[in-house]
Formats: C-alpha cells, structure tokens, sequence
C-alpha cells in the first residue's frame, strides 16, 4: 500500500535489455543516494525486475497493490492546480522514491505477465486525464504484453490487419515516432496480437490506428481481447488522455471474425444467410418495411404533445422548464422520471422543443403540431390505420389504450398493468410479438436457428439424453408457438422448458400450448441464482429469450447467468430491439422492467435496450463467442444500426462464479462502482421555480454524482459537511477540479475548509459575478 516505490534501488541484472529501453521515450526522473539522476531507461529495468521478484512469488489470490506514479512535465502544465503535482514528484524523486507513470507501471507489470483485474482497478482521480494513483488486483497470465521495437517488424508483417495493408516503412516510421505507443501481446515467445495507437492532435482521445492479429495460433481471439482489455485500460491512465476510441469496434471485430472453428464447420450461419437474401423481405426497403411503425410514432407524437398540453406545459414558444422542475411541476410518479426524459426526446426529435443541458425549451412548431380534438382526429387515425395496416393493430390499440390514460399512468394513479392487460386479457400483448411482416420474419429466423442446432445435435450425437431448451422470459410466446411446430416432429427427443418470471404468463402458456403434452412450465427469474430455484446449472443445450433479457439490472450479470444455463457449446439464441424504438416508449416504457438497468454505459441513450456492438460485447464479456447477429434483409450491409435482431452465440467456457465476482457485486450493491446515471436524482419537490441558488446547488449535485455514484449521493445532504458525508480529501479534490472546469473558475485549495457544505458550495458559486451559466 503506497510503499512499493519506496524501495530501495536494485541496479537491473538484464544490461542488454535496459539498454533497448533507452529507446523508448521515458520522461520518469529517478535519483539515487547520491542524487543523481538515474536514467530512465535504467529506472524502468529496475522496477520490471522488481515486479518480476514479485510475480515469482506470488499464489493465484493475486498481488493487490496501491501504488502512486507520477505525471509527465506536460500535464503538471495543464493541470498545475488542478493535481497538486509539482512539489509532490520533486519531493518523492529527491527522497529517492521511485515514482513512475501510471501507464508506464502497467506495462512494466503486463512485461512480466501480471495484469490488474479490470473489474477491481481503480484510478484517482476519477475524471481528470491523470492518474495520480491505482488500485490494482495483479493476477498471473501466462502472456506478457510489452512495446513494439523494431527487432518485432518482420513478425509484425505475418499478422492479418484490420484496417490496411502495412509494410515496412510503416512500422518503422510509427515505431521511431511514438515509440511507446504500439503495444504487443506474446504467448510462449510468439506473438499473438499487436495494437498501434495515436493521440488525435491536439484533443485528449487516443485512437487504435492498426490492430494485427496472428490467426493461425490457437485461441489468438481470446488473447487479441486481453490486448484490447489491456489498452482500454493503460489508455486511461496515460498521462493527458481522457477517451480511447473505436474500442467496440474491434472487439466487434475479433468475435465476427469468421475464421472461427465453429464458424467453418457449421452451415447455421452460411444457411441463415441463404434464407435472408432469398427471404421475401429481400427486396423491400426499410422504409417500405417500417411504414406502419413510422405512421403510427408520427401520430402518437402529435398526441403526446397534447397530453402535456392537457397538463399545462409546452402550450406556448418560449417556454423553458429545468427537466427536474418538470418532474415536480407534471407531479411524475418516481417509477416514470426517466421515461419523461426519453418522452422530452421525442418532441425534440420532432422539433417541437429544444434540449440543451437538462434544460427544455419550447419552439415555435409546439402551437400547431399536437393533435386538437383528440377523440375526433384518434378515431380517424383508427379508422384509416386499422384498415390500411391490420396486422399492426396491437400496436395501434395497445399505444391508444397507453396514450389515453398518459397522465394518470405517469402521475401514478393508474396502473399500466390494468391499461394494456385490461381484465387478465393477454392476447392484445400477445399480438405485439407475432402476425406483422417484422416479427413474423425474426421469429422465423430464430426458430430456423433452433431447429438446426437441434438437427445437428441428433444427427452428429448418439445420446442417451434428449435436447433440453429452456426459454427465458416467454411470455405470449410469441417465437414459442412458430417453434414448437417446427420441433413437434422431434418430440421425443426433445424437453422444452416453458419458463416465465411471473405464473401470470406460465399459466397463460400451459393453456395456450396444451396440445405439446412434452412442454414443461416453470417460474424462473433470470436475475436470480439457478439453484434458488430448482434449476440445475449447465443442462441446457439451448436458450432462447425473445426480448427479454434487456429488462434486466445488470446485463453481464443476466448473460453470466444464461451463460450458466448452458452446457458447454451451448446455443444461446436471442430476439432483441437493438435501436431506440419512440413507440416501444409509449407502452414498454411505462412497464417496470424497462427502467431496471443499472448499467447505462452498457445500453442506448435512451432506455436499456442494446445495440447489436453492444450485445456482442457484452456476450463476448460474459464467455459466448461465434457470435451471430442477424437483421433484416436491406439492413445486413451493416448492423450496427439495425433496428431489430436474432443474435446467436455460443457458449465458449465455463464461467466461474469467483471470490472476485462476489466482491464486485458487493461493490455495485454499494454504489461504489457501476454507478448508474439516474438523470432526475437530485430533483427538488419545490413548487416554486428554481432560484439561481438551486441551480448551482443542482449542478454541483450533478458534478458529485459523477463521482461518488448513485447511492453515495442519496445519504449526502445539503448541510451536512461534506467531509463528514464520507467524502475523503482526494475526492475533495477532485470535486473542486471538476467545479473549475463547469464554470471556468479558478478556486483556492484551501477552498473545502471555508466552504464546507454543498449549499455553502452552491452559495459561493451563486453570489460570484464571474460565473457566466445561464
Ligand atoms: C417484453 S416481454 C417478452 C415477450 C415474450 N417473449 C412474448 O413472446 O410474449 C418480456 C417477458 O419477460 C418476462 N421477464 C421480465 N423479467 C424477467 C426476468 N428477470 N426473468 C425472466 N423473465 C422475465 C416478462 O414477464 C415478460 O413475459
């Protein structure tokens, strides 16, 4: 613990390698018991051989180790009072404590294989481009990750690149340049993977410019993402940096690459692929496809604007409302903060308002666009809709129903669960999941996935066993009906699990599918533990979950527990919105499950859905690989927009539920770590508008949450100093440099000793004249 850099120095044993280094474009400065400088190159030698001590010792619990580095000249430039920075390198460098880099130490441990758990890292501060500070849990591999020299460019010419052919010069150029940028990962002395990177001039992104990869070694996919793990996270703490870009994109790459096993043995993707381009869908547009979604998110836009006209708002131009004032004002249900934040969206979208920093304000086109004699104009929209679109009148009935209760729902007078399921009747939610052109062609996709999966089995296994299918979530079994009758001829091999987290829906189900006598019916919680409730682990050879698994807290949690379900090699097959969908909002956003996320960084702007990137890195997280994602016809070119999918992926090890991963979920219990944004969080209950004073009080609020997380901010009260509210001094400080930077000011340090509350904060912030926020 902020001890290993007071070590006393070890000139290093490997001369021929200190002397490579030299280089390398170090800028720590170290000095020894004289005071002198030792070079940089040495200094670094010194401390790969101590962490090399140190990896020779240790068991698999790891090594933790809280370490200080120190911060290049440059960025002690910029952020000279931000960092406290100056006297703290010179006086650790002349009392001879052998400070580096935060970068420069992970590379210095990834050489000798030790790698910081990235569930468990840490860095201070938080927010600002340097690292002062880590927390690292260092386990073992049996890789080691180091820079690219030039000795490394005839390897480097053997890898597969992803985004252009490369030779010679190239490498030599970049490696003379910027030689520790480019990284490399070796397994048994052969190199696997190699990353080279480029700070943008002049911003605080680093970008991958090159990714190589070596295909014909075994597992390179698994060991191509440790160095992508590895970037992200080095990246982070290199010295001026803020964001690393097109990450996604690259884990994207690595699990679609189809060079995969599976990949070439299978026929399922080649198969489903043949099915799409000869699909009768194939030639349709995707405005031709959505016209009926389009229609209808057209008119019941104009219908939400008249709601919140019918509760006082948006009446007039130049209106403008803080969201969280909003909140109090329309008396929003606690359970529908959110959503009104994605409903705002919608009349931004449609340029009735103007969104800029949580503040709303009202346009011109909020006079004539929403809808003036409601039931009028709705049953001439019924009318015309319901005849030219038939097959879309679930949707049209199920977002009139919503849509005519809007204020009561939202003010939680009335309960959704008695709008859309009017008297236990399940067939208008039914109707949402089947019998349209869209759903009928992924639900076919899906069930064509299954079934082939199940064919395989048969034919390639003789098993004493029959196929076990679970589906999670099944609802009206929209996909279920469309695939028991494509497995019926199977059934006596086959045992298909039914399973729903509400009885409502296993119930409906039983009657629903009663003529497949070999259907089982279960509750199940995929949130929850397997065992809990009677479910043995790793006994399913398939998963199914149609639009499901999104309304969950936390999706690696969900998909390490599907992932649990499955033997190994297991099919996991998924039906999912992958895009913001306005008029899911309208009836899915006023349900419980859609606003259970804890996790946005991992879900769209708006709502917890995934993209189709995101699903694929997040199975790729939680073991699944072969990942297959499937969308419509005209939108296979490129499905990082696609608005719907069928995603299969398949189990690729077994996840083990470790010590590691109970302490993490203690720590996201706590509110530590996965801090969620909940945008209305500091909303005040007052009626009277926001004075200047609350607006600064809200904002620091804001600043906070970014630090400290949901759950923290919950027991910080105004008027309770913030020291005692748990805040420690680095946070402190960290909160006065993010306060400087979103108001452009300049604050003493002792500034906490004076202004000890957040009101007191607020106040200063509100009585100073220099502050330009409107
Ligand atoms: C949007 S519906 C999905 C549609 C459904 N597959 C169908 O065809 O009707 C979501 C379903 O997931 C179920 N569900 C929600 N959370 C769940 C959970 N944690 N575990 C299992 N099922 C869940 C709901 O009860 C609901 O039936």
């Amino acid at each position: 613990s902020f001890l290993d850099h007071d070590r006393p120095f070890i000139a290093p044993k490997n001369t021929e390698i200190a002397q490579a280094r030299s280089q390398l474009d170090y800028q720590v400065v170290d000095v020894d018991r004289e005071g002198k400088l030792i070079p940089p190159h040495i200094a670094v030698q010194s401390l790969v051989e101590h962490l090399e001590r140190w990896s020779s010792i240790i068991t698999r619990h790891g090594l933790l180790l809280l370490e200080v580095h120190s911060l290049t000249p440059a960025v002690v430039k910029e952020y000279l009072d931000e960092s406290e920075s100056l006297h703290f390198d010179a006086y650790h460098a002349f009392s001879m404590q052998h400070l580096v880099e935060a970068d420069v130490f992970l590379m210095a441990a990834a050489e000798v294989g030790l790698f910081s758990r990235k569930e468990a890292f840490r860095k201070y501060p938080k927010t600002l481009p340097l690292t002062r500070i880590t927390v690292n849990h260092f386990e073992k591999r049996k890789y080691q990750i180091r820079y690219a020299t030039v000795n490394d460019i005839p390897n480097l010419l053997k890898c597969a690149t992803f985004n252009q052919p490369v030779n010679e010069p190239f490498f030599q150029v970049l490696l003379k340049q910027t030689p520790t940028a480019h990284l490399l990962l070796e397994y048994q002395g052969e190199l696997v993977a190699a990353i080279f990177t480029e700070t943008k001039n002049s911003t605080e992104v680093l970008v991958i410019r090159e990714f190589l990869v070596r295909t014909s070694v075994e597992n390179w996919q698994v060991l191509a993402k440790d160095l992508l793990e590895f970037v992200e996270q080095w990246g982070v703490v290199k010295p001026g940096i803020k964001e690393i870009e097109g990450l996604l994109k690259y884990h994207e790459a690595i699990s679609n690459f189809q060079k995969s096993k599976w990949y070439q043995s299978s026929v399922l993707n080649k198969k489903l692929i043949e099915k799409i381009t000869l699909h009768e869908l194939a030639t349709l547009e995707l405005c031709n496809l959505m016209a009926p979604e389009y229609e209808l998110e057209a008119f019941a836009a104009r219908w939400l604007l008249r709601v919140f006209q019918d509760m006082g708002v948006f009446l007039r131009e130049g209106e403008s409302y803080q969201e969280s004032e909003l909140v109090s004002q329309l008396n929003i249900s606690p359970r529908y903060q959110r959503l009104l934040g994605a409903l705002l969206q919608i009349l931004h979208k449609r340029g009735i308002l103007k969104i800029e920093k949580e503040r709303v304000f009202t346009l011109a086109r909020c006079k004539t666009f929403a809808l003036e004699n409601i039931s009028s104009e709705v049953s001439g929209f019924y009318d015309y809709f319901s005849e030219k679109y038939p097959a879309h009148l679930s949707w049209l009935t199920v977002v009139k129903r919503c849509l005519e209760k809007y204020p009561l729902i939202l003010r939680g007078e009335v309960d959704v669960n008695e709008v859309v399921f009017t008297d236990g009747d399940m067939e208008l939610f039914a109707g949402l999941f089947l019998g349209h052109r869209v759903a009928d062609y992924f639900n076919e996709l899906l069930a064509d996935g299954v079934c082939w999966e199940v064919e395989q089995r048969l034919l390639e296994e003789k098993r004493a066993q029959p196929i076990r299918i679970l589906e999670i979530g099944a609802g009206t079994g929209g996909v279920t009906g469309i695939l028991l009758e494509k497995l019926a001829s199977h059934a006596e091999q086959i045992e298909f699990w039914f399973t729903d987290i509400s009885s409502v829906f296993t119930r409906y189900g039983e009657s629903k599918f009663k003529q497949f006598s070999w259907v089982k019916y279960q509750t199940f919680d995929i949130e929850k533990s397997l065992d809990a409730q009677g479910i043995k682990s790793e006994s399913f050879d398939v998963v199914i979950a149609n639009n499901v698994l999104h309304n969950t807290k936390l999706i690696h949690q969900t998909l390490n527990n599907s992932n649990s379900l499955l033997n190994t090699g297991g099919l996991l097959a998924l039906l999912e919105f992958t895009q913001p969908i306005d008029i899911l909002l309208y009836f899915g956003g006023l349900l419980q499950g859609f606003w259970l996320f804890e996790d946005p960084e991992y879900r769209l702007d708006v709502g917890c859905l995934l993209s189709i990137p995101l699903w694929q890195k997040v199975l790729s997280d939680c073991g699944f690989d072969e990942i297959i994602p499937l969308g419509l016809p005209c939108e296979m070119h490129d499905l990082s927009k696609a608005r719907e999918s069928v995603i299969f992926a398949r189990k690729h090890q077994v996840q083990e539920k470790t010590f590691y991963d109970k302490i993490q979920q203690n720590l996201t219990e706590n509110g530590k770590y996965g801090q969620a944004e909940f945008d209305f969080i500091s909303i005040n209950n007052s009626q009277e508008s926001s004075s200047q004073l609350e607006i600064f009080e809200q904002e620091c609020r804001k600043l906070l949450k970014s630090l400290l997380g949901v759950q923290r901010m919950e027991s910080l009260y105004g008027d309770t100093p913030l020291m005692e509210s748990g805040m420690d001094s680095l946070e402190l400080l960290e909160f006065r440099a993010l306060i400087e930077r979103k108001f452009g000011i300049k604050l003493k340090s002792t500034f906490f000793f004076s202004y000890k509350t957040l009101i007191a904060v607020a106040e200063y912030l509100s009585e100073r004249e220099d502050i330009n926020f409107s």
